[in-house]
């Protein structure tokens, strides 16, 4: 298993850009199954999860070709697979929008597995719901989803109970082609959704208020082929920032989109990191002290974002005070807490919160990935830690982020990848 190996005590400073969002170009990727024609996808991250599930599209019968870096070409003729095989989709959460889109363009699908982060249950009964009241027939058959409609699905008034960013996104695919009106109420609004309703737009879509808690979609017939750029990860942004304050420094994030970072811009400033927007795509932090703690509540967007939890509590390791963090997306999303008490931080768990005791230094030592967003937020540890941290598990961070330390470095951080060939005790215990 490869890790990476990070010498703290580095500031960071220079410019760092942004790729593609993961969590955008997943249910677009999708979504191309449902468009007759060509699509050309821009800005595709280079990065494992993206990778696999365009891989999964040419097992389904889509023709995939890469024109040139992150730059992809998609169609297909129709004559799709609706069974999608276990084996790779069982490592990605991101094969889940798969069900809408299949289901839509050939009348039935069989998802045999889903992946993802060991974060809580993530349970799917809310994509159930909204394929149902669209008209399909959906049942659960040992693990694996299988729906089908005789027939076009059917417009309908959906509400989420909880808004749901897979569910949304798997009714906005099923809907964009059934006859007649769908809402959405309880909607996701994560810029996400809104990049994948614009995408469906190009492709002819009638969908309105994405981005808002009601979305509104109007049946076509069918969808046409174009071109459309992924937007920037704000997740992958907010890393950079959090790296760049607890490292210290003075770090240009270039290629962002600054307003879908809105909440951590705040949070950041409460801690006393000072943020400059230098424009509509670039965000520069410049830190040379200890950030003050801060309270955090992850929620929906707006609210922040549970993707920057693990990085965040990382950061009021070290923060002066005591900063309280509740996780209210996801039940169990504290994997990286563990191995941050390991480099010494000062954390107790109360439920579904973390109280964090920011302490002076941590101490660098061998500590294990629990999860993408895990990954990356020991890494940020190690970067201020007091020696060398060996993080095991980078493909955890390779999920989700394109040329990880790479970035990292040329920015200054000593983080080396390397071969993970010996275990400690630690590690086997794991
Ligand atoms: C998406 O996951 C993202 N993944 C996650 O990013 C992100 O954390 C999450 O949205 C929230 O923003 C992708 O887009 C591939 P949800 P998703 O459905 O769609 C409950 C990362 O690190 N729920 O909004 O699975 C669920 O249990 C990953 O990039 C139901 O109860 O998230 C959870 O508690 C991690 N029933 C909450 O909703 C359902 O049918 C949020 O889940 C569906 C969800």
């Amino acid at each position: 298993m490869e890790s990476f190996v990070v010498k703290g005590g580095k500031k960071l400073s220079g410019k760092v850009q942004i790729s593609g969002a993961k969590n955008a170009v997943m249910p677009i990727i999708t979504a191309c199954a449902m468009v007759g024609g060509e699509v050309i996808l821009h800005n595709v991250p280079d990065s494992i999860d993206p990778l696999t599930l365009l891989d999964v599209m040419k097992k389904l019968g889509m023709k995939i070709k890469q024109l040139s870096p992150g730059t992809w070409s998609l169609s297909s003729n129709g004559d799709l697979k609706s069974v999608v095989e276990g084996a790779q989709t069982e490592k990605i959460r991101g094969s889940q929008t798969l069900l809408g889109a299949i289901l839509a363009r050939k009348g039935e699908v069989t998802l045999q597995a889903l992946g993802g982060c060991r974060i809580g249950a993530r349970p799917i009964d809310l994509h159930v719901k909204g394929l149902k009241a669209l008209g399909a027939e959906v049942e659960m058959v040992k693990g694996s989803v299988f729906a089908k409609v005789s027939g076009r699905l059917k417009g309908a008034n959906i509400f989420l109970d909880f808004p749901s960013v897979g569910a949304t996104e798997n009714i906005l695919l099923a809907a964009s082609t059934a006859e007649g009106q769908t809402i959405i109420e309880n909607a996701a609004a994560e810029p996400e959704i809104e990049d994948l309703a614009k995408f469906l737009r190009l492709c002819g879509a009638k969908i309105s208020g994405d981005g808002t808690k009601t979305i509104q979609i109007e049946g076509v017939e069918s969808l046409k082929g174009t071109h459309h750029s992924i937007i920037p990860d704000r997740i992958e942004t907010g890393t950079f920032m959090i790296g760049a304050v607890m490292a210290g420094g003075d770090v240009l994030i270039e290629q962002a989109l600054p307003s879908t970072v809105d909440s951590l811009i705040f949070k950041l400033q409460e801690a006393g990191v000072i943020v400059r927007i230098e424009n509509h795509t670039s965000i520069r932090i410049r830190n040379t002290s200890r950030p003050k703690a801060i309270n955090i509540k992850t929620l929906p967007y707006p609210g922040f974002p549970t993707d920057l939890q693990p990085q965040t509590t990382a950061m009021c390791s070290i923060a002066d005070g005591v900063s309280v963090i509740s996780e209210s997306v996801f039940e169990s999303r504290f994997g990286a807490v563990p191995e941050l008490v390991r480099m010494g931080a000062e954390i107790q768990a109360e439920g579904h919160s973390v109280i964090v005791k920011g302490v002076e230094k941590l101490q660098g030592t061998e500590v294990i990935a629990p999860d993408l967003r895990g990954a990356v937020a020991l890494v940020l540890a190690g970067l201020c830690a007091e020696g060398t941290t060996k993080v095991v598990g980078a493909h955890h961070a390779d999920r989700g982020y394109e040329k990880f330390e790479m970035k990292l470095k040329a920015i200054g951080a000593d983080i080396e990848r390397g071969a993970e060939n010996q275990t400690n005790q630690h590690s086997e215990e794991q």
